[in-house]
């Protein structure tokens, strides 16, 4: 479990203000040009060596993400910073943009600097309206303390940032679709390649990242990629946050050590499972977009990239969705498939008439209203689906379907038994 020495987070819940002086005292700003001395290629291995992956879903390495922006750009380079979450179940950007705006934006500042970009964009959700105005006024703050624009810190280096409100489209969160939003266009993604660090926003190198992402930067920087490295274990390294709603008795979101037991994560800080441990059903533990797993396997698994996805589920977000066993779970993964039905965005044929067939299977079989064949020909549409689109709503929506089946199909089959007997005895 997590030391408060090793907390990155230190006002995650506002106990203290978030504006530029409250942010120097908590330890941000201090000598970022220090940081920058280090120098790109310095800065990018730290990184890797840190063993930090995207806190955006996928989990993918940043430093190496980092890496394949061109080292000698012919022209602008950017740093986009997706803040748009809108993953259900997902609350940890908002605190940072609320409470610690300025550790996302010098975590702008040094890793624009260390992929060589002249710019970075924030792009916000649109709901996020008092987010957006406190980040508005801290990024003002920091261009006036000569932190951000010309001369950044005093390091020597130029660079511009900007914030972008979305107008609230699940789909905008996917990085191209981010991009085409972003350039005044239909939120919708782009296929790859080219991938975003050749061809990207305004058709230049470009990164995206999350927020979180972005915000640990500095911090590794300054305590060494040894230090975040020792927390968690290999290749599941340093902490994380954690956003845990549902049937707890205190849902909350708390900064952890990567791979601390889901059962401990609840107990220690959400007061436990509503009713008791036994009480429990299910837990999503990463966004709506991963597969559900039931209680026998919440009572042992580690909350981190590997072991989740050993379960055949997934850390994506880390936005823990809790169902204890008044949840009618066929009905709850319905209403998400709703969800992706109502986002997709319309151009690839297996996710825009898959989702919908998702929908209004689940739907029926939540009231029994099916054949039990219909169970595999559920799951076929899910892997017609799955692989086989422009980005990864597709999988998203699969996936908890495909966790329902795997693990609560003998529920689906008593709804369908318990409705084909009633409608006998009616007839
Ligand atoms: C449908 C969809 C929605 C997404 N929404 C978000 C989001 O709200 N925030 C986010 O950071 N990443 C989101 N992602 C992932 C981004 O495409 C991208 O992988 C991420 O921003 C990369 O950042 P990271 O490397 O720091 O994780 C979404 C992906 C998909 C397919
Ligand atoms: S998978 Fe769905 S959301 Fe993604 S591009 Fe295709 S239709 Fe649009």
């Amino acid at each position: 479990m997590l030391h408060d020495r090793d907390r990155i987070f230190t006002n995650l819940y506002g106990e203290q203000p978030w504006t530029l002086d409250a942010a120097r005292r908590r330890g941000d700003w201090d000598a970022t040009k220090d940081l920058i001395a280090k120098g790109r290629d310095t800065i990018i291995q730290e990184i890797k060596d840190s063993g930090l992956r995207g806190r955006g879903g996928a989990g993918f390495p940043t430093g190496l993400k980092w890496s394949f922006m061109p080292k000698q750009p012919t022209g602008p380079a950017y740093l986009v910073v997706n803040a748009d979450e809108s993953e259900p179940g997902t609350c940890k950007d908002r605190e940072i943009i609320r409470h610690e705006p300025h550790k996302l934006i010098e975590g702008c500042l040094v890793a624009g600097f260390a992929m060589g970009c002249t710019a970075a964009y924030i792009y916000i959700r649109g709901e996020f309206i008092r987010e957006a105005e406190v980040l508005d006024a801290a990024i003002k703050e920091a261009y006036d303390a000569g932190l951000i624009g010309r001369n950044a810190a005093g390091s020597g280096y130029d660079f511009d940032l900007y914030l972008h409100r979305g107008a609230g489209a699940y789909i905008c969160g996917e990085e191209t679709a981010l991009i085409e939003s972003l350039e005044g266009k239909k939120g919708q993604p782009r296929l790859k390649p080219p991938f975003p660090a050749m061809v990207g926003l305004y058709g230049r190198p470009t990164t995206v990242n999350n927020v979180e992402t972005i915000a640990v930067a500095p911090t590794i920087l300054r305590r060494g990629a040894s230090w975040f490295a020792s927390l968690g274990r290999p290749n599941n390294t340093g902490t994380k946050i954690f956003c845990i709603s549902g049937h707890v008795n205190r849902p909350c979101t708390v900064e952890e050590e990567m791979g601390i037991p889901l059962k401990t994560l609840l107990e220690k800080h959400c007061g436990g499972v509503r009713g008791g441990w036994d009480n429990l059903l299910a837990v999503i533990p990463g966004g709506s977009s991963v597969q559900l797993i039931p209680k026998s396997i919440c009572d042992t698994i580690r909350m981190d990239f590997d072991s989740l996805r050993e379960v055949q589920s997934g850390l994506g977000t880390a936005g823990v969705i809790v169902m204890d066993k008044s949840t009618d779970v066929v009905k709850a993964i319905a209403r998400l498939s709703k969800f992706y039905m109502h986002e997709s965005c319309g151009q690839c044929t297996p996710c825009r008439e898959g989702t919908g067939w998702l929908w209004r299977m689940v739907t029926r079989m939540a009231e029994g209203r099916a054949k039990v064949e219909e169970i595999d020909l559920l799951w076929d549409v899910t892997k017609e689906i799955e692989g086989h689109t422009i980005c990864a709503l597709g999988d998203a929506a699969a996936w908890p379907v495909q966790g329902l089946i795997r693990h609560f199909r003998p529920e689906i089959e008593r709804r369908i038994l318990e409705y084909t007997q009633h409608t006998r005895r009616a007839a």
